[in-house]
């Protein structure tokens, strides 16, 4: 099998560029997508970058992941304060790696968004470094693969 890792991007990413640029940059979810995949070439892992405004929609690429992949990144977005439904896919494919990452300081801003259903069940989270976030989760599941 080959290392791929699915990066994983949930709701409104799409929209990133135009999306409230002064909390989430000014690169395209496609910049950041070329960005991964020349990082995961350098490293030996194959990308397969995608996103979703569907939930049910990431629950199947969880699932998928489980049965494909070496790890997960994802971006949850929204779905990551709301969902039991990523929260019990992403442990029903444990022990796979799986790494959260925010672009934005969770923490640092409105109180909903402080917790993520998610967050208890994934390897680490990163968040608050922007499109680095994704680069460095890559490094960090690197090491595991
Ligand atoms: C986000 C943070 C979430 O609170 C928000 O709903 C997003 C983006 C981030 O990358 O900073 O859509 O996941």
């Amino acid at each position: 099998m080959a290392n791929t890792i699915f990066v994983l991007n949930g709701p409104n990413l799409n929209m990133l560029g135009k999306r409230e640029p002064g909390i989430y940059g000014g690169k395209t979810l496609d910049q950041i997508g070329d960005d991964c995949r020349k990082t995961g070439e350098a490293l030996g892992l194959s990308v397969d970058f995608r996103q979703s405004n569907h939930e049910g929609m990431l629950v199947d690429w969880i699932q998928e992941a489980g049965a494909s992949a070496k790890g997960i990144i994802i971006n949850p977005g929204a779905y990551g304060h709301t969902s039991i439904a990523l929260h019990d896919a992403i442990r029903a494919v444990q022990p796979l790696p799986v790494a959260e990452v925010h672009l934005s300081n969770i923490h640092a801003r409105e109180e909903f968004r402080h917790k993520t259903w998610t967050a208890p069940v994934v390897t680490g989270v990163i968040c608050g470094f922007g499109p680095q976030g994704y680069i460095m989760a890559l490094h960090a599941l690197a090491a595991r693969v």
